[in-house]
């Protein structure tokens, strides 16, 4: 795919394969498929929807994003093998535009380490993947897995060999986080000045942020020539994560005269996306975060506030509505209707359905009964819930706490779906464990739980609390979040949902079980 604008740079979001490979990021298919519809709405030019070959639930995820999101073209990691090859296939034919992303490392640390293959079974084993992806579709690009730590001339000859097998955009992975600008630059240029036929493919930089430079190293590589950048929106990734696309999109975009260079992205969806990936993944964005952190367009010192209310460019390179931080003083309250809720919703850059609408709605009313004034943060706590309302068998009908200095009493009623209701009562240390003990006892599942956080979701003394738990269950990491004017009770949903999620988990599995049984009796 030879962009006809040379000056265009792709943006190849991969939140969803290498974002979802970091600790607790995975994500449910539902999840992963709404995920999939933002970004398609946010311009990005290329989804990577996951590693088909992985697992089960990969490939299925992969097949359902193939399916139904519409706009991007729709890629699909695999190893150079058939067999990973023909599954990745499998999953991605329905795509409007589809891509084979084939990978294989080539530094000599992994060659003798990881893969014990010489450099010239690698290059046949690479140009045999490529060949195997491309009898299958015409996008394919290949991946020399350690690209930055790769001799140069040995990493000219396999780019070389899988253009020619017919490879059709070259990413060049700094894959351990460990290159700094210059020296990315050089690997860049290297590569357009020694490989003869390198401008029948895109060039493109997949970035790590070990040492913290993910974003400068992908930005060099633009300057040389890459005309794809890869990365993950809040940079989520493997260790320290990968470049963030909210970030490299904002430096191209207000630094146009440096770069000369421009995306597809309509940045005023960048926060809301964000706020998804956030929510989804339960991996808070710390308030200093570049474009998207809650401080990121605060003025606290004196002296700036007084030059930005002199003129706003004395200390500000971006408008914060650029980047789609519409964050208001305006308060909502219970005699505010459908229409000024839903503009509200418009105005923060939510796009819902009808049906999630109303949804929405009823949870705006019975919360306006509870608190007074409903502040923008509010309202993007409704849209995140129902956006991530884990569907499962159990439901919170109600949560009470007595403490005592040094002991609490949790009673807690849930209804599962098959109309039984469950109560019990348990006493503990403190509410929080009250509470999850109770549900334990209620649902008969028991996890370890490995983090707890709140935070306050608004201002004002009847402030909403998030409360986000994360728990190991059977060596897998799920979460939960959960959201009311009663922190306690913010916490009883946040476990709620995780019991939910393992439920909802355990019983796909059984039904696969059971599918494949039938198969092959
Ligand atoms: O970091 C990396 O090398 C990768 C490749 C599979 C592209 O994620
Ligand atoms: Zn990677």
């Amino acid at each position: 795919m030879i962009t006809p604008d040379p000056n265009r740079v792709l943006i190849f979001d991969t939140t969803l394969r290498d974002g979802e490979q970091s600790p607790g990021c995975s994500m449910t298919q539902p999840e992963k498929l709404r995920i999939a519809r933002a970004l398609a709405e946010l311009g990005v030019d290329i989804i990577e929807a996951g590693f088909p070959a992985a697992s089960r639930g990969d490939w299925e995820a992969v097949n359902a994003i193939a399916r139904e999101t519409h706009g991007p073209r729709i890629a699909g990691l695999a190893r150079c093998h058939r067999d990973d090859i023909n599954k990745a296939w499998a999953a991605l034919k329905d795509a409007a535009k589809p891509r084979l992303h084939v990978f294989l490392a080539t530094s000599a640390i992994h060659r003798q380490y990881k893969l014990n293959m010489a450099k010239d079974e690698i290059i046949r084993t690479a140009v045999e993947g490529v060949k195997i992806a491309r009898d299958l579709c015409d996008d394919v690009e290949f991946s020399p897995e350690d690209a930055s730590r790769t001799e140069p001339e040995f990493l000219a000859e396999v780019v070389s060999a899988v253009i020619d097998a017919g490879a059709t955009t070259i990413n060049v992975p700094d894959t351990v986080g460990y290159t700094v600008p210059e020296e990315f630059y050089e690997v860049f240029r290297y590569l357009k000045q020694h490989v003869s036929n390198i401008d029948k493919a895109i060039l493109s930089v997949h970035c790590h942020d070990d040492l913290g430079m993910a974003v400068a190293n992908s930005l060099a590589a633009v300057r040389a020539g890459a005309r794809q950048i890869e990365c993950t929106i809040n940079g989520i990734g493997e260790r320290a994560g990968n470049c963030s696309l909210e970030e490299v999109v904002m430096a191209i975009k207000t630094r146009e005269n440096q770069f000369k260079v421009h995306t597809g992205i309509h940045t005023t969806k960048l926060y809301p996306t964000s706020r998804l990936v956030s929510s989804i993944t339960g991996m808070a964005i710390p308030r200093n975060k570049a474009i998207v952190g809650e401080n990121a367009f605060a003025h606290e010192s004196g002296i700036h506030q007084h030059g930005m209310l002199r003129n706003s460019s004395t200390y500000e390179i971006m408008r914060p509505q650029d980047v789609g931080l519409t964050r208001t003083s305006l308060v909502l309250g219970k005699h505010s209707g459908r229409h000024a809720f839903r503009e509200r919703v418009k105005e923060l850059g939510f796009e819902v359905s009808d049906a999630e609408f109303n949804q929405m709605f009823e949870k705006f009313k019975s919360l306006a009964d509870k608190k007074k004034e409903l502040f923008d943060g509010d309202i993007e706590a409704l849209v995140m819930q129902a956006e991530t309302d884990a569907p499962g068998p159990w439901q919170l009908l109600e949560v009470n706490v007595n403490t005592t200095p040094g002991e609490a009493q949790a009673t807690i009623k849930l209804q599962h779906a098959e109309g039984r209701t469950e109560q019990h009562s348990v006493t503990a240390a403190g509410p929080v464990d009250a509470v999850i003990k109770a549900i334990e006892t209620a649902t008969q599942l028991k996890a370890a739980l490995c983090k707890f956080e709140v935070r306050s979701v608004s201002i004002g003394e009847d402030a909403q609390g998030e409360a986000l738990i994360t728990v190991d269950h059977n060596g897998r990491s799920y979460r939960g979040v959960g959201i009311s004017t009663d922190i306690i009770e913010a916490a009883a949903r946040a476990f709620l949902e995780v019991v939910n999620r393992i439920e909802t988990t355990r019983h796909s599995a059984e039904r696969r079980a059971e599918r494949s049984v039938m198969a092959n009796p």
